[in-house]
């Protein structure tokens, strides 16, 4: 019985590599691809990422300790420490051949999620809600790539029982090479919208490319869909093509997993639901519909892998927000108090439509007000202008009293706002900066939103350094 996640003779024999100065017995105790980060008796793989070539750094993390280190043939001559290696002609393919040996080695219940977004939020209240059931192995991050999900899966420990995967994609065709390795046994879709959509020519295009998360699943898997969405006809005939089992959840009549009654508090949710037949009450630890509508997918993933339901009802009250995706915070104004509510970590006219909602479910107190506080959503293509007028109207739902926006596309949204809602226009997110600051007073709640380039969370530590905040506000 081997304790250890991999030894290194296993790492050998999934890539079929050359062992040089190296012990077949000897233990691996995690794998990794950042030399910053990896720990003694770690496996170093030296792919290639984005913007740098992991060999650069094979003697960083030879030094760092690291058990094994995994280089390309070509390469070889680039490396100047000593230490042990595992060459191979490709070492992202060597990567694949280590997830794939660790899914065929592992008997976990295992379910994978995708969507245009929630798929963090769900892959997180997942790990939450199946932990109580036995061990639960999720991605780190939004590990949902080319590299983020073979990772994942080179991570799997063999007597795991539970595992969660993120998977994610720009362009049609890259599910179906990763739902391959994955071979899940349930695959959410979270929900499918108009995001990245410059690289598609339509949202059915994208629903299609999600819908390829069904072709890796185990015969007689499970496919678990959002029957409110409008493409939900198009994701159920993929997933049916596929041999599925489907699972609708949603608030429409006829899902399986179905919302029947919601309390949505400032920093909370209490939600009754049936789930597949099972009636279930329960509380959600952070706030927003759509994280109640993410929960009902989460309980039925739970159902369908065989996991004990009530216990994975129960726990979701200890899901958190973290920081950029809705975090709450109380600034101290010195003289009163204003409530943050921190999104700018990513957007989307999705992403964006919540975080409005969740906005207009706060309560200003005394003579404050709701502020929006909005930066460009990226990758829009050519309707760019178009989504981000059309949030005119759920800014009007939220009952938002002052927006302040940034960016190009967002001068599309400030000029479709009613006289006297619009604060500032600028063209950067640094031209709204002293603006806010002064504006901000006793009462208000703000909400800061954007795309991650359009640079939101520095006003966010703008605000935070002008006005300390006092505690995290508690959970009701
Ligand atoms: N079902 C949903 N509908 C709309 N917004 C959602 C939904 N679920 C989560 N969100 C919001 O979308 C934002 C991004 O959430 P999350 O990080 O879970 O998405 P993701 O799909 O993992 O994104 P990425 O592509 O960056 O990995 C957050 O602000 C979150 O609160
Ligand atoms: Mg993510």
């Amino acid at each position: 019985m081997v304790d250890a996640l991999w030894t290194i003779g296993e790492l050998v024999e999934a890539t079929g590599g050359e062992l040089r100065c190296a012990t077949p017995a000897a233990p691996i105790h995690g794998i990794s691809i950042d030399s910053r980060t990896v720990t003694s008796g770690e496996a170093f793989f030296a792919i290639r990422g984005d913007r740098f070539d992991g060999h650069e750094f094979v003697d960083a993390a030879l030094t760092a300790r690291a058990g094994l280190a995994v280089v390309a043939a070509d390469k070889l001559d680039t490396i100047t420490g000593k230490g042990p290696l595992l060459v191979v002609p490709d070492v992202l393919g060597a990567l694949e051949d280590v997830a794939r040996a660790a899914r065929a080695r592992s008997k976990a219940r295992i379910v994978a999620v995708t969507g245009s977004v929630g798929k963090t939020s769900t892959k997180e209240a997942l790990r939450i809600a199946l932990s109580p059931s036995g061990p639960t192995h999720a991605s780190a991050a939004s590990f949902n790539n080319h590299w983020g999900v073979p990772l994942s899966l080179a991570r799997l420990d063999r007597d795991m029982p539970y595992a969660v995967f993120e998977i994610g994609m720009n362009h049609p065709g890259e599910i179906t090479p990763l739902v391959a390795m994955v071979r899940p046994h349930a695959a959410i879709v979270t929900t499918v919208e108009a995001v990245h959509i410059e690289y598609f020519k339509s949202v059915e295009e994208i629903a299609d490319a999600k819908a390829e998360i069904f072709t890796g699943l185990v015969p007689g898997g499970h496919a678990i869909i959002n029957r409110d969405n409008p493409h939900y006809e198009r994701l159920r005939r993929a997933a049916k093509k596929a041999g599925a089992t489907i699972v609708s959840f949603g608030e429409s009549r006829g899902a399986k997993a179905r919302l029947e009654k919601v309390a949505l508090n400032p920093a909370c949710s209490c939600v009754s639901a049936k789930i597949l037949g099972h009636p279930v009450t329960y509380k959600l630890g952070a706030p927003g519909k759509h994280l109640v509508m993410n929960s009902l997918a989460v309980l039925a993933a739970a159902e369908v892998l065989g996991a004990d339901l009530a216990l994975a009802a129960l726990s979701l009250q200890r899901l958190e927000q973290p920081a950029g995706r809705g975090r709450r915070s109380m600034l101290d104004l010195r003289g009163g108090r204003a409530t943050l509510i921190d999104e700018s970590y990513n957007a989307n006219p999705a992403s964006m439509r919540a975080a409005l909602a969740l906005l207009g479910q706060s309560a200003p107190s005394g003579k404050g007000r709701r502020i929006a506080v909005m930066g460009d959503m990226l990758e829009l293509g050519e309707q760019s202008d178009a989504l981000h007028a059309a949030l005119a109207s759920d800014v009007a739902k939220a009952g938002v009293d002052l927006v302040f926006a940034s960016g190009p596309h967002m001068r599309a949204l400030a000029d479709a706002l009613p006289p006297g809602r619009l604060a500032r226009h600028a063209d950067r997110s640094d031209g709204l900066r002293s603006a806010l600051l002064d504006a901000v007073s006793d009462g208000d709640v703000i909400m800061i939103k954007g795309s991650n380039g359009s640079r939101m969370a520095p006003l966010v530590e703008a605000l935070c350094e002008r006005y300390p905040p006092m505690q995290a506000e508690p959970a009701e």
